[in-house]
């Protein structure tokens, strides 16, 4: 089965067509046939975030080419793609608006050109999905047929899992008993972990977005051996419930700057010490909702779950603590924003048949999981 994925949630325009077998099997993945992603980051970056109506624009402007190279790349010529493409999967929401809009409509308007199912997905339901990636498909590099003869390893995961999901818009823990079924235990007060890395990289002059320069000046620290006068607080690290907060956080790192005049010598002790503490509360909430609720598998899930010390320090802490659980992660280059993971998630959706009929596709910036 051969789904064509739509994401334009953000500030990245992504189409990829992926495949997978056409019946359900306990352990299927998908194989990525194409992976587009054109990325508007250096567009939004003199702003410090993402301005809404300037992605929208720009949406506009890359969806259908961004379309067309996934299709070329897949080897699927326009003229065939109704009777090659099994269903079209688009991200109807959360996210921003007429960013959001770009994308459904299109697949709106493809569905009722090429007479073809179209799926809706959520967000983060797509990143869930990342997982659900073959580990050694090669995107781009394989044409379909070569791609369907690939020995692929399929990823076993049995349910129930834990998802800790973590990107710019939601911190989550999610119970997962089956495909399609989720209960979110643990959720977002305030800043989620993406946003409160974006705002401390803002307050250290680090540049957007925040979580990769974070991450990059933290690494500094074995180097330049500054010491750091502060500790940050870990926030709700011992609270019973599963919710995350981290806009205190981002207020103790301004304070503690403030007060130190000397912070701009210190920058790689202070992102080091934002980073870790947020790691901290993400590990140990994850470890004490696997205890609780005796889940089968851990996943990542999201763009801060690029971050190389939480995916270190988190196989660590699952191997010490929760040894019979099995621990996935995305290959790294389906934790940011891309089609791939939505692609993932249409084709077990058009597996139970799940479809939209085109007119009753609808954008909802709110969606919930
Ligand atoms: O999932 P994503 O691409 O978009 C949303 O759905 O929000 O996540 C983007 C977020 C941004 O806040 C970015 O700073 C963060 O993921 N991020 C990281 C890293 N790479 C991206 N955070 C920490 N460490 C990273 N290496
Ligand atoms: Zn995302």
């Amino acid at each position: 089965m051969t789904i064509l994925g739509i994401e334009t949630s953000c500030d990245e325009t992504a189409a990829a067509v992926v495949r997978g077998p056409e019946k359900a099997r306990q352990s299927a993945s998908v194989r990525v046939v194409s992976n587009i992603v054109s990325s508007q980051i250096d567009i939004h970056q003199k702003y410090g975030g993402v301005v809404p109506e300037v992605a929208a624009r720009e949406h506009v402007l890359q969806i259908l080419p961004v379309i067309n190279e996934a299709l070329k790349t897949a080897g699927i010529k326009r003229g065939r793609a109704s009777q090659e493409i099994d269903a079209m999967a688009a991200v109807t929401g959360p996210g921003l608006i007429t960013s959001l809009m770009v994308g459904v409509e299109t697949a709106k308007t493809l569905a009722y050109a090429w007479q073809i199912p179209v799926i809706a997905i959520n967000h983060i339901e797509g990143h869930i999905y990342a997982n659900f990636v073959s580990a050694n498909s090669k995107s781009q590099t394989l044409n379909p047929k070569q791609m369907q003869n690939a020995k692929c390893k399929m990823q076993n995961i049995n349910f129930p899992a834990l998802i800790l999901t973590v990107s710019g818009g939601h911190t989550m823990l999610v119970l997962m008993t089956g495909h399609g079924k989720y209960k979110t235990i643990g959720d977002t007060r305030d800043d989620a972990a993406g946003e409160a890395f974006d705002k401390a990289a803002n307050l250290l002059g680090l540049g957007y977005p925040g979580g990769p320069a974070i991450a990059a000046e933290a690494k500094k620290l074995r180097v330049a051996s500054c010491e750091l006068r502060v500790q940050l607080p870990r926030p709700m690290i011992n609270s019973i419930s599963f919710d995350f907060s981290f806009s205190g956080l981002k207020t103790a790192l301004l304070y503690a700057i403030k007060k130190d005049k000397d912070w701009k010598k210190r920058i790689p002790a202070y992102a080091h010490e934002f980073q870790q503490a947020v790691i901290d509360v993400l590990i140990s909430k994850t470890i004490k909702a696997g205890q609780k609720y005796n889940v089968s598998t851990i996943m990542l899930a999201g763009g801060v779950s690029a971050n190389t010390e939480l995916r270190q320090q988190m196989t660590q802490s699952i191997k010490n603590n929760l040894p019979q659980i099995n621990f996935i992660m995305p290959d790294l280059k389906y934790t940011t924003d891309n089609a791939v993971m939505v692609a993932a998630a249409g084709y077990f959706k058009a597996l139970r048949k799940e479809f939209t009929p085109w007119p009753e596709l609808k954008v909802d910036c709110n969606q919930k999981l």
